[in-house]
């Protein structure tokens, strides 16, 4: 398939008279804050991680994590789990008012290893969400059947009202981190509340009465804790629905307890901001269909090109602060494409989607200040960063049919210019940033990304 595929770009690459085109980065105009990009390890893959040869192991977290030769992700989404083989409370109390028997592991499904390999790699922002509350506190009486949490308008039980437990039970769930000696920063009560699958889930209405009478309760539970975890909602299955629940929260003045607003894009990418002031994260990202290492082809959604589009729309158009891709690693899974290494022989095996991750995520750190840019031509994405450590980072996605020269002004002193490529030929490999007195230079194949950095 690739061989056959090269003429045609060569074709493409050199046939058209690349047309340069110069985008100013305004360094005094700051948009939204960067808090990150992700991944999950969720529903028994940590155990797996910590099972795999060391060899693998090493491999794969240094694909994931490394900011020198990997993606650098910096946020993980962990799995607060309800089923009774994993939860930290397997048995219903005798009361909803009555003292819970919490029990911990110190291994969580391998989530404490993973998480303390990831903060050995520098990850500072842990996201625990809870995809339901265990069963006995909800109206269906399971964890993984449809039901909402006893207690919530409209939602009586003959057990009583379990928000105080189950606001007890996710702070709990952060104590017990706390004392592996890891930060929870980010907490999630709700996953997909819009879905009724047959696993783990809890309903929320599209007015999102339930997660409003919640959220200010499980809000004085983490500060009567004293801790400085920040709750998110409501991880929706799309973005659309999202911004319905977003613009309900917000009318109910949620923000005032909330600190993260988040969504799925399974029904709908994210395309423009949502109503809020909070930061807005995409906190998980997949498709259905086959694993691949092809970066562009034909645009399918499998692809590392696809991948590398919407994460750039999702900053650009949609203000994004964090952009979370569903699971990392996974063994011998390539029937599906919902993970971003797997093995092939006894080696990791990257996707053409954790390339397109790569190219953000090594590059623009916790912390960076997106700045505003000129106008970019049409098919061509720009995003421009300034990091913590005033490195300014610029990345151009290309999805037109012939290269593109752009041209950058260089402001202030800065004046040491790194470049990266990624195509159907390179994966973030060196490429050449030309400068030429106060303007740097690079080229974006077709289909291609390229990230400048400039110090
Ligand atoms: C990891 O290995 C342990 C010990 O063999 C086993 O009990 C556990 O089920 C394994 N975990 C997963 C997720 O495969
Ligand atoms: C909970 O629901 C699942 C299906 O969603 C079912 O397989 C399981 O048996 C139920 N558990 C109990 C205790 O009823
Ligand atoms: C929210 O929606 C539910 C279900 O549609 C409805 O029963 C309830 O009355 C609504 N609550 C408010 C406050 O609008
Ligand atoms: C969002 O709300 C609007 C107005 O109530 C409704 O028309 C639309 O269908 C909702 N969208 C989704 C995805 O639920
Ligand atoms: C973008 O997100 C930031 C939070 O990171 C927020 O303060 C700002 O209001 C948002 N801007 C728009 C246009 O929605
Ligand atoms: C598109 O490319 C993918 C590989 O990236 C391939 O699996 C798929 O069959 C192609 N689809 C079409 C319609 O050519
Ligand atoms: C993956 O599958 C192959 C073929 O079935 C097998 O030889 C290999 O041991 C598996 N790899 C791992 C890490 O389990």
């Amino acid at each position: 398939m690739k061989t056959l595929l090269l003429p045609v770009l060569f074709v493409g690459g050199l046939g058209a008279v690349a047309s340069a085109t110069t985008i100013s980065v305004d360094t005094n105009k700051r948009l939204q804050l960067i808090e990150g990009f992700g991944f999950s390890q969720a529903f028994t893959r940590a155990g797996q991680f910590q099972n795999a040869s060391s060899n693998l192991q090493k491999q794969a977290l240094d694909f994931l994590f490394s900011t020198e030769t990997g993606a650098g992700f910096s946020i993980i989404r962990n799995w607060i789990p309800s089923a009774s083989a994993y939860t930290i409370e397997p048995n219903a109390p005798i009361s909803s008012t009555s003292p819970p028997e919490y029990v911990w592991d110190n291994d969580d499904d391998g989530q404490v290893w993973f998480t303390k390999e990831a903060i050995s790699y520098g990850v500072r922002t842990i996201y625990a969400d809870a995809w339901s509350a265990p069963g006995f506190m909800k109206t269906s009486g399971n964890e993984s059947t449809p039901g909402y949490l006893c207690g919530t308008p409209g939602h009586d039980c003959s057990t009583g009202d379990w928000r105080q437990a189950y606001a007890d039970y996710l702070v709990q769930y952060v104590k017990f981190y706390e004392q592996e000696g890891m930060e929870i920063t980010h907490l999630g009560f709700l996953n997909e509340p819009n879905f009724l699958p047959d696993y783990s889930q809890m309903q929320i209405s599209p007015n999102a009465t339930e997660a409003i009478s919640f959220i200010p309760m499980l809000y004085k539970a983490v500060k009567d804790a004293q801790l400085k975890t920040r709750i998110t909602c409501c991880d929706a299955v799309g973005w659309d629905v999202q911004s319905n629940y977003t613009d309900v929260l917000m009318a109910a003045g949620m923000d005032r307890y909330l600190g993260v607003i988040t969504s799925h894009m399974y029904s709908s990418d994210p395309t423009y901001p949502l109503a809020t002031r909070l930061p807005t994260w995409l906190s998980e990202a997949g498709f259905s269909g086959r694993f691949t290492t092809v970066w562009y082809e034909n645009g399918s959604v499998a692809e590392g090109f696809t991948w590398a589009n919407k994460i750039a729309t999702g900053i650009v158009h949609a203000n994004l602060s964090a952009y979370l891709y569903w699971e990392g690693f996974e063994i011998n899974q390539t029937q599906s494409g919902s993970h971003l290494v797997d093995v092939s022989g006894n080696e990791a095996l990257p996707s053409s989607i954790l390339n397109a991750f790569t190219m953000w995520a090594r590059f623009i750190r916790p912390g960076a200040l997106r700045l505003a840019t000129s106008e970019s031509p049409s098919e061509v994405i720009t995003a421009a960063f300034e990091n913590l450590d005033h490195s300014i980072v610029v990345v151009v996605t290309n999805g037109g049919s012939s290269a593109q020269t752009i041209k950058i002004p260089l402001s202030g002193n800065r004046k040491s210019t790194s470049a990266w490529l990624t195509d159907n030929t390179n994966q973030v490999a060196s490429t050449l940033a030309k400068v030429h007195g106060n303007m740097v230079e690079i080229t974006v194949p077709s289909h291609g990304v390229v990230t400048l950095q400039i110090r």
